[in-house]
């Protein structure tokens, strides 16, 4: 949390269910989309995440995962079910609560890096806190703390375009750093990088795991799915199998 007097929810309190420990608790939850036509891309699922853990999701193209990473950060309703983020029933959230809940718990990482492109890597990762009511000086310096910490000391006044696919990409999990996120969404975020890069920035995702984050990665590659603890399938919207990997 980086500015306490802003994010605290007050109105969560009395909606916390004590007895939910799971960082994530979907009930049932699925989605179908209005179309015309419709298409249910998520059928009723259970699934519970406990904090700390990390979690792959596979899938062949199509079966569900970014919706499911969609639901599981707030940026869509699920058409069935409840989900439990936290022990917050956020099926009750207004959506300016909702958009609260997302910035003070959920960092996302996406296969494109999404960076404003004339603004530099300090100013990118800064800006995120923007509409947190974070002052412009604590901004600054929490961007050039999550900056050195994912290797970016270096280049804190670079604009993106002159950064390598790896940096740019690393400009991006310290933006999704910046307000002390309790679960890290990622899909695909090695996607666009060649295999040295892409390893460097699992290993950051490693290394933020081991520190206690929630890791989430959508992927389709067997061998950045071998990195998690718990391997999910999804196959035409259902969540076919839960295994653990050996780890
Ligand atoms: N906004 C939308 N409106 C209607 N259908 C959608 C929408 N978004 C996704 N879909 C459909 O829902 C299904 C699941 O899509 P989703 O994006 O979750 O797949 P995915 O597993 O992430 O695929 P990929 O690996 O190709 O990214 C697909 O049939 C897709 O066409
Ligand atoms: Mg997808």
């Amino acid at each position: 949390m980086v500015d306490d007097s802003t994010l605290i929810l007050p109105s969560l309190g009395a909606d916390r269910d004590i007895s939910a420990a799971a960082l994530i608790e979907l009930r049932g939850v699925g989605m179908t989309y209005p179309g015309p036509p419709p298409v249910q891309a998520l059928r009723p699922v259970d699934l519970r995440v406990e904090a700390a853990e990390y979690v792959a999701i596979v899938g062949p193209s199509g079966s569900g995962k970014s919706t499911l990473l969609h639901l599981l950060g707030l940026l869509d309703i699920p058409t069935a079910g409840t989900y439990l983020l936290d022990g917050h029933d956020t099926s009750e959230l207004k959506e300016s609560a909702r958009t609260r809940l997302r910035a003070e718990k959920i960092g996302f990482i996406f296969q494109a890096f999404h960076l404003m492109a004339h603004r530099t890597a300090t100013e990118n990762v800064a800006m995120s806190l923007v509409y947190q009511g974070v002052s412009r000086r604590r901004r600054k310096a929490v961007a050039r703390s999550k900056l050195e910490l994912v290797g970016l000391a270096h280049r804190l006044d670079a604009l993106p375009t002159t950064l390598s696919g790896g940096e740019r990409q690393r400009v991006a999990i310290a933006r999704a750093l910046a307000a002390e996120p309790s679960l890290l969404l990622c899909d695909e975020p090695t996607g666009n990088l060649d295999s040295a890069t892409a390893e460097q920035v699992l290993t950051l995702i490693d290394s933020l795991h081991d520190q206690g984050l929630t890791v989430m990665m959508i992927t389709h590659d067997e061998n950045v799915a071998a990195r998690a603890e718990r391997i999910v399938t999804i196959r035409d919207g259902s969540l076919a199998e839960d295994g653990l990997t050996s780890k």
